[in-house]
């Protein structure tokens, strides 16, 4: 059996399962019953300046019947007293030894505030910090969260004045409201960051009630921008990830990274430990489904992990990212063509829709007695009126450009394969061939001519 258990920046926890510093770390108690359930470690709802909520902090994104999409919230950090905060703290490290207990904090952007913090963390027994430098509703209006992430000289400063007094193991939580995520990070590395952790919630507004035209969610009448996360954030944050894992500089730092935004499924954990991460948070899934998801996360993970000879967390930690390159890196002579099974295929012709208006008219309508529907049919009328039995899609893959669009708007699965063909091109990248040939990339007349050279027809 696959050993779970992670060392992360000297922060030891059986598995890689943290709940993200949300409202399911939000006391003590919770966190109990969290860590009874299985989960590995928690990251308490950010402790700190003094707040107020307002009430009724939630909106969430509904999409073809599935709930919960997406959360988007308008929540501060944490409004119970820290002096509570701190002893429940203390008390949940002393109960549970083996968990990592790490503390989320956010204060003014004033060295002796955040010199104050991190003393009373240290004081509690904590393994860690993680400086909330992400969220980017309420207090970003304060000069805090978001404000200082989106500033790297501010996420510099700040996490100098941290790192210059603690000996905690201190993890930078970035925010993904910004252009280039490797900026904030180089910045906290070089105020001495241990680890890095993204992402926090993306600036959002869910929705208008269609009904009383009031702004989801509304208080007292009154709607703002809040934070998404959930599944629908995923390939947003598995993509700053990447850009993290294929950052030099984050390399040559060997700081490792957990990676968050949309986990739900040991499938979605898997995906973030194989670009690169080593501990992996969860907010909106333990919110809408309740701690014990835990156990399906450690029981989904550890038996991939079995079944791929994976012995430890370690050995999946970045497999795939060799695969990652710029576009510059990708093979220009790679050929696929869209494959139908026959035997799967619902006729419900959404592929011909898609591929006849919107991809490149390389799908046809045949009948079973061999006759091709003529493009300019009436889709509405299905082609029954243009032959006798219903037709089947057939690809022309000659002319099939390979862009996958069919294999993606085809409801069931399996139907459509994407299969890689031999182009009859020598393999050479975009940067190979502008190296080669710089007036490529400056004139159409040489792109036609170097087309023409190597067979590439494009009609
Ligand atoms: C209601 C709510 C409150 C949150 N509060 C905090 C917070 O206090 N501190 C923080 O660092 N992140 C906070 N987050 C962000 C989460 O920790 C996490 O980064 C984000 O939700 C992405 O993970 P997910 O897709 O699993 O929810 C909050 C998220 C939600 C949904
Ligand atoms: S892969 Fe694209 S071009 Fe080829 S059949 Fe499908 S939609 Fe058409
Ligand atoms: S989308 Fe899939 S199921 Fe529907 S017609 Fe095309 S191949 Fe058949």
């Amino acid at each position: 059996m696959a050993d779970l258990s992670i060392d992360f920046a000297g922060i030891r926890s059986p598995n890689p399962f943290w709940l993200a510093s949300a409202p399911p770390t939000n006391s003590g108690a919770q966190i109990h019953r969290a860590f009874e359930y299985g989960w590995g470690g928690a990251v308490w709802k950010t402790i700190g300046a003094p707040v107020l909520n307002i009430s009724n902090r939630y909106g969430s994104l509904t999409l073809g019947g599935r709930r919960m999409l997406a959360i988007n919230n308008v929540e501060l950090i944490s409004d119970r007293p820290l002096d509570v905060n701190l002893r429940e703290i203390a008390e949940i490290k002393r109960l549970w030894p083996d968990r990592a207990v790490i503390v989320s904090a956010m204060v003014d952007a004033d060295p002796q505030a955040w010199k104050d913090i991190v003393m009373m963390i240290e004081d509690t027994g904590a393994d860690g910090i993680e400086l909330n430098y992400g969220c980017p509703q309420g207090m970003s209006e304060r000069g805090m969260g978001a404000a200082v992430g989106q500033v790297p000289e501010m996420c510099q400063l700040n996490t100098h004045w941290v790192t210059s007094v603690t000996k905690l193991p201190v993890i930078v939580k970035l925010t993904p409201n910004i252009t280039h995520i490797v900026d904030p990070a180089h910045a906290a590395l070089a105020g001495g960051a241990h680890a890095l952790s993204l992402i926090n919630t993306i600036n959002s507004v869910t929705r208008v009630d269609l009904d009383t035209l009031l702004v989801s969610p509304s208080i007292g009448g009154r709607g703002t921008h809040g934070g998404y996360a959930g599944p629908a954030v995923k390939p947003i944050a598995l993509n700053m990830l990447t850009e993290l894992m294929t950052d030099e500089g984050v390399l040559r730092s060997g700081v490792p990274i957990s990676g968050m935004g949309g986990i739900a499924t040991w499938r979605d954990a898997a995906e973030f430990l194989l670009l690169g991460a080593t501990s992996l948070q969860v907010c909106t899934a333990a919110m809408q489904h309740g701690y014990r998801i835990i156990e399906d996360l450690t029981d989904g993970l550890s038996n991939w992990m079995d079944d791929h000879g994976f012995k430890t967390i370690a050995d999946v930690t970045g497999k795939s990212l060799p695969q990652m390159s710029t576009f510059g890196g990708l093979d220009l002579s790679h050929q696929s063509v869209a494959r139908i099974d026959q035997n799967k295929c619902i006729g419900c012709d959404l592929c011909y829709a898609a591929c006849n208006d919107t991809a490149h008219q390389c799908i046809d309508l045949v009948s079973p007695d061999g006759v091709t529907v003529d493009p300019g049919y009436d889709m509405r009328t299905n082609g029954r009126q243009v032959a006798d039995t219903r037709p089947r899609p057939v690809v022309r893959e000659n002319d099939c450009v390979g862009c996958a669009l069919c294999a993606n708007v085809c409801p069931v699965d399996g139907c459509i394969t994407m299969v890689t063909v031999p182009s009859g091109r020598q393999s050479i990248t975009w940067d190979e061939l502008t190296a080669q040939r710089p007036e490529i990339a400056q004139s159409w007349a040489a792109m036609q001519a170097y087309r023409e050279e190597v067979g590439i027809e494009i009609h």
